[in-house]
């Protein structure tokens, strides 16, 4: 099924200048943007994307990371686009993730891990809204 994801690359990957590699990758794998930008959250508005995780001991240091920089977010399309984004981007902890995947190749650690993508239908249905219009997306 032709499916819509949310994909951003996280300030530690902007800096680093990864992220023409990383879209290199996402089109190579045959992922199609259908929107991007590059954008500053402030800390409220990270909180806000990351809500799901408020109670976790790591949402404060979390939401402070990715207002701490430029993030690139896009919105990806492809057969199976949420599962194979993941896939693509391996575990969250880049030392646990499987050889040739995004935060193997440009994740710090499991906080600095480069890039993020919505792990559900029910996910794409809140962080696609959350960057983009209707308008936005082609
Ligand atoms: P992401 O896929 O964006 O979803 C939630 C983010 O929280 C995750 O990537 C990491 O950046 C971060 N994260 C998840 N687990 C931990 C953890 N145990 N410690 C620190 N950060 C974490």
């Amino acid at each position: 099924m032709l499916e819509k994801t949310l994909s951003i690359i996280k300030p530690d990957a902007v800096k680093a200048g990864y992220s023409g590699k990383i879209i290199a990758m996402l089109e190579e794998n045959g992922f199609v943007i259908k929107a991007m930008k590059k954008i500053n959250l402030t800390k409220k508005q990270a909180e806000g994307f990351y809500i799901v995780h408020k109670d976790r001991p790591f949402y404060d240091s979390l939401t402070t990371f990715m207002s701490s920089g430029s993030i690139i977010v896009m919105v990806l399309e492809k057969e199976n686009a949420i599962a194979d984004y993941r896939e693509l981007m391996g575990a969250t902890d880049p030392s646990c993730a499987k050889a040739g995947t995004i935060r193997v190749l440009y994740g710090k650690n499991i906080e600095e891990n480069a890039v993020h993508g919505s792990d559900s239908k029910e996910s794409t249905d809140f962080e696609i809204p959350y960057f983009f219009s209707a308008l936005e997306i082609l």
